[in-house]
Parts: structure tokens; C-alpha cells; sequence
């Protein structure tokens, strides 16, 4: 007879709802978490009484009422809606793109001028008819001006190439808004936990044994002795030693600061859409959650490459990446007692709504 049920590594999301409804269930659990704290990349520190994200910014969205109901059984959520504003040399644009956008671009104030405007824009490039790059692609669907104004600067610091080196098929469509809607999303619910993310992974956890600062491979074969079976929420190519070769990702480098002033810039999200700048955006967390602190609390995020030492942040979905991601996955439907699941374990990039449908999909197969 083991010592626990079920061994988690990773504090995450995934993990965390797992133990959660396992311990329900009566099952016992240990989590052991690598970093100094829980609630992976959705950690929140609290920072001059402001929930910082420590892991870029976080907002949850969805259109599934099950997933919304249960995040909001552990704490509230708030109204929060994502709406970014972009700076392109000094003018400011709404984004997505709608009504107010096609207004700041080029004045104009109906649905049917806007509608024009765009088409007159796209026109110019209708000798493009099988686009080979991200530029010529972005050009087809939008013209020039919604191009180099808004996408351009930041696709390439994202992805630390020019356009002209990025597929094509990363832009299927550009989502145009004849309305003057700023909601960024277009899920149905939509907010920020009260007291951030990481009161609500506390809350998962709560009455459950977590150790922190413990990684699971300084210790693999006693830490496998101790549970029936093992949630792994890490690094998939990791698990298996890298044996296929890395997987790559992209990583971003956080830069912040505490600035002694109530309000720096009006709005959670400000996009730097020109290539000069070199940081995508900057974050001021406070308007996540309408805070009326005295000081406020701004991240710059700058996108780079993934090297030793730093955060995975995205997978790369190339099919290179995917090649070696079928190997590890391959392995993994090898091992019984081992369940594999999350962003990192799953090679996928999962938003959070996605993390909770598939570990409650999990939870409800181990049940079986
Ligand atoms: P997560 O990475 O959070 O957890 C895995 C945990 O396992 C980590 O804590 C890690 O330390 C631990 N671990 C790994 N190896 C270990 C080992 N060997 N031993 C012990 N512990 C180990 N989604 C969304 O819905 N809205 C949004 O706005 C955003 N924004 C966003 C911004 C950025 C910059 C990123 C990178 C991601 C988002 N996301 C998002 C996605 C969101 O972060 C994601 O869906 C969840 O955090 C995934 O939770 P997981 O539990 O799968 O992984």
C-alpha cells in the first residue's frame, strides 16, 4: 500500500484542480511544485496591495458556463474585459479592430464608410492571390495602413523575425468589427479572480499536502514510490530526458516596476506596435482589477528566445515541433500509471478555460 494515490507534479492550474477533485473523491494527494510558490504561470503576487502577474497578464474567457461556474465556486471573478489600446509612434488605437480603430485611422464614422475604406485599402493588393509570408498575407486581408500601423512591429518582436519570414497561415482572417466594441474577446464570460490567481489556486489546494521548492527529477524513483500513480503537468521532453531532442518555445523577460504614482497609463494592456520599441507591451495591473492604490505596479514584456534558465512560455506549432512532440507522446501512452497533462506535458498552448475542460475530463476518466 502506497503512501498517497496520486503524486502531482506541477501546482498549476491542470494540477491543482486535479488534486482538488481527487481529494474529494477521497483520494490522497501530494503535490510537489519546483518553484518557490504555487499556481504556475497564473501566479499573482501581491505587490504595494496590487495583484501583480508575475507570468505575463492573465484574463479569463469563455463561452462554457460549466467551466465559468466552477472557477467561480472557489472565489469571485470581477467584470473585468480585456480591452488593449495600441501605441503606434505616439497615437493611440483601440484594438480589436472596430468602429473606434477605423475612426482614429482614418475618420470615419459609419459601418459602410469603414467597410470602404477597407475594401479601397485591400484593393491595392489583389495581384497578391497566393500570399507566401505573413506581410503579403496581412496586406491581402487588411491593406496597408491597419498593416503597418498595428500588426506589423508586433508580429515581428513576438516572433523576432520580419514579416516577410513568418508563414502566412499564422493570420487566417483579421476579426473587423463594424460596431464600436472594444471587448477584445468574444467569449460570454469573461473577468479576473477577486484577490488574484493565486487565491484561487490556494483555495483548490486547500487541506491538500503541497511542497514547494521540490523538483520531482532531483528525486524521481522515491517520489514515484510514493503514489499509486503520477500527474505530470511539467516539460514532456523533459520527462523523457530529451531523448528526441528539445522542444522549442518562445520566451518573454519581464521587466518591473513600482512606480510612486496612482495611475500610469489608464488601461490594463497598452500595445507598442512599432519595431523601435523593443518591448510588445506594457501591463499595469492595477486596472485588472480597478484598484485605487496610491502607487501602481507596470510590467514591459519583451518577447526572446527560449535558452537555458528561462521560462517556457509558448510552444512552437511547427511541424518540426510537432514531429518530436508525437514521439514523447508516444512514449508517454507507454506508461499506465503516469498521466501527462497541461501546457507544458501536452506541448499545447492551452488558455485557462481549456486547462479546466481538460483536467476535469481527466478527473471524470480516472473515476471511471
Ligand atoms: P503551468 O505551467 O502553469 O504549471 C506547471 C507547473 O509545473 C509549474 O508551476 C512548474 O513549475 C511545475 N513543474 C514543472 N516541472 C516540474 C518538476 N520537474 N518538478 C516540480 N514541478 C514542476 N490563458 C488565458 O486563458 N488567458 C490569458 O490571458 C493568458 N495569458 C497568458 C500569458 C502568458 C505570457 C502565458 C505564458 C500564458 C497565458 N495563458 C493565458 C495561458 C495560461 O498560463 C495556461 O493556460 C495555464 O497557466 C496552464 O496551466 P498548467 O497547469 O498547464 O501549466
Amino acid at each position: 500500500q502506497k503512501k498517497y494515490d496520486y503524486l502531482i507534479v506541477g501546482s498549476g492550474l491542470f494540477g491543482a484542480i486535479f488534486a482538488h477533485e481527487m481529494t474529494k473523491q477521497g483520494k490522497k494527494c501530494l503535490v510537489i511544485e519546483r518553484r518557490s510558490h504555487i499556481a504556475g504561470n497564473i501566479y499573482t503576487e501581491n505587490v504595494e496591495g496590487i495583484n501583480v502577474h508575475k507570468y505575463g497578464a492573465h484574463i479569463f474567457h469563455t463561452s462554457n458556463r460549466a467551466v465559468w461556474d466552477y472557477v467561480n465556486s472557489f472565489v469571485e471573478f470581477n467584470r473585468f474585459t480585456n480591452a488593449p489600446i495600441a501605441n503606434y509612434k505616439g497615437k493611440l488605437y483601440n484594438l480589436p479592430f472596430n468602429m473606434n480603430t477605423f475612426y482614429q485611422l482614418w475618420g470615419v464614422q459609419t459601418p459602410q464608410q469603414a467597410h470602404d475604406k477597407i475594401e479601397e485599402q485591400r484593393a491595392q493588393y489583389s495581384h497578391i492571390t497566393d500570399p507566401q509570408n505573413l506581410e503579403e498575407q496581412a496586406l491581402v486581408l487588411g491593406g496597408k495602413d491597419i498593416y503597418e500601423k498595428l500588426i506589423k512591429g508586433y508580429t515581428e518582436k513576438q516572433w523576432g523575425r520580419p514579416a516577410t519570414e513568418i508563414p502566412a497561415f499564422i493570420i487566417r482572417r483579421l476579426p473587423f468589427r463594424l460596431t464600436f466594441d472594444n471587448n477584445y474577446f468574444n467569449d460570454t464570460y469573461q473577468g479576473i479572480p477577486i484577490g488574484g490567481y493565486t487565491a484561487l489556486i490556494e483555495k483548490m489546494l486547500e487541506g491538500i499536502e503541497v511542497k514547494t521548492n521540490t523538483d520531482y527529477f532531483s528525486d524521481k524513483e522515491n517520489m514515484d514510490a510514493l503514489a499509486g500513480k503520477v500527474v505530470y503537468t511539467g516539460k514532456i521532453d523533459e520527462y523523457f530526458d530529451h531523448q528526441f531532442g528539445s522542444l522549442d518555445y518562445r520566451s518573454l523577460r519581464f521587466e518591473n516596476e513600482i512606480l510612486d504614482l496612482p495611475n500610469y497609463q489608464g488601461n490594463a494592456v497598452v500595445n507598442y506596435t512599432e519595431r523601435d520599441i523593443p518591448f510588445t507591451r506594457i501591463i499595469e495591473h492595477k486596472h485588472f482589477e480597478f484598484g485605487a492604490q496610491p502607487k501602481t505596479v507596470i510590467t514591459r514584456e519583451y518577447p526572446e528566445d527560449m535558452s537555458e534558465g528561462k521560462e517556457a512560455y509558448y510552444p512552437i506549432n511547427d511541424e518540426k515541433n510537432q514531429q518530436i512532440y508525437q514521439k514523447y507522446k508516444a512514449l508517454a501512452g507507454q506508461l499506465p500509471n503516469v498521466i501527462f497533462g497541461g501546457r507544458l506535458a501536452e506541448y499545447k498552448y492551452y488558455d485557462m478555460h481549456q486547462v479546466v475542460e481538460k483536467a476535469l475530463d481527466v478527473v471524470h476518466a480516472q473515476k471511471l
